[in-house]
């Protein structure tokens, strides 16, 4: 695991759309795993930019996404879907069918679990995932807990994640307690995997996936097992590392 650390958000921006115009430049048709939330905004402004100055094609690219809330339709401004296409795919020229987020909307949720699984192994494998943090260590929505998950499944949200995850609702009581996920195993099996952190709210998160023991009490500390996954962080994320 290598630990970089930022002067700001802006620059790890840059540095993240660095790495995906290396690996869309060698592999044009290329995988990435994508996440949502405020942490990977700015990288991609990054790449919108990069693709209007013609630096970036995604006309070949795949997409797949961690994570859904459940009961939460692809119209719903909270979804993730909505949060992807207006962050991000109405702005580059990728292809509907090439986009990837796991519904959380299905009749029979369990074995809608399997079918998302088995469409991110059929694209070939995620070539780079990117990955934000919650205040409590989680990736995707994979909560602190007794043992590290294994493929997409569904978890309760803990009161942590919904107390930090209501400020994109109107209120409390709106956000879905339930949500749909890539497990540990999946995420783990990315070719490359940049995790980035901004901000003073993730730093305990942060020292504890690097400086910690790896423990599903604090799901992010698998990554100190990658193989190649960097840790991308500003002043205020690092701000605990000695
Ligand atoms: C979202 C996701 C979550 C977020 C995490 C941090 O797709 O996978 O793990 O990355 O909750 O969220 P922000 O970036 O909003 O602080």
């Amino acid at each position: 695991m290598k630990v970089k650390v930022f002067q700001d958000a802006q620059s790890i921006a840059e540095y993240t759309a660095d790495q995906i115009q290396k690996l869309m430049k060698r592999k044009p048709e290329c995988v990435l795993g994508l996440a949502t939330g405020s942490t990977p905004v700015p990288t991609y402004r990054e790449m919108i930019k990069r693709y209007e100055q013609g630096k970036l094609d995604f006309s070949q690219v795949k997409t797949y996404n961690l994570d859904e809330y459940l009961g939460l339709s692809k119209e719903n401004s909270q979804s993730f879907y909505y949060f992807m296409w207006e962050n991000l795919f109405s702005k580059i020229n990728i292809l509907k069918e090439n986009t990837h987020l796991p519904s959380g909307t299905e009749a029979d949720m369990e074995s809608y679990c399997k079918v998302y699984e088995k469409q991110v192994e059929q694209s070939g494998g995620i070539d780079l995932q990117l990955l934000g943090i919650g205040n409590n260590g989680h990736i995707g929505f994979n909560e602190p807990e007794e043992n590290f998950s294994q493929h997409v499944h569904i978890v309760s949200l803990t009161q942590e994640t919904i107390q930090a995850n209501k400020r994109f609702f109107e209120n409390v009581q709106q956000v879905p307690r339930k949500a749909i996920t890539m497990g540990i195993e999946t995420i783990m099996k990315a070719e490359k995997i940049i995790l980035i952190a901004t901000g003073k709210a993730k730093a305990k998160a942060v020292y504890d996936t690097i400086s910690g023991p790896v423990t599903p009490w604090c799901p992010a500390s698998i990554l100190q097992r990658h193989k190649d996954a960097e840790i991308l962080l500003d002043l205020e994320a690092a701000a605990l590392l000695k």
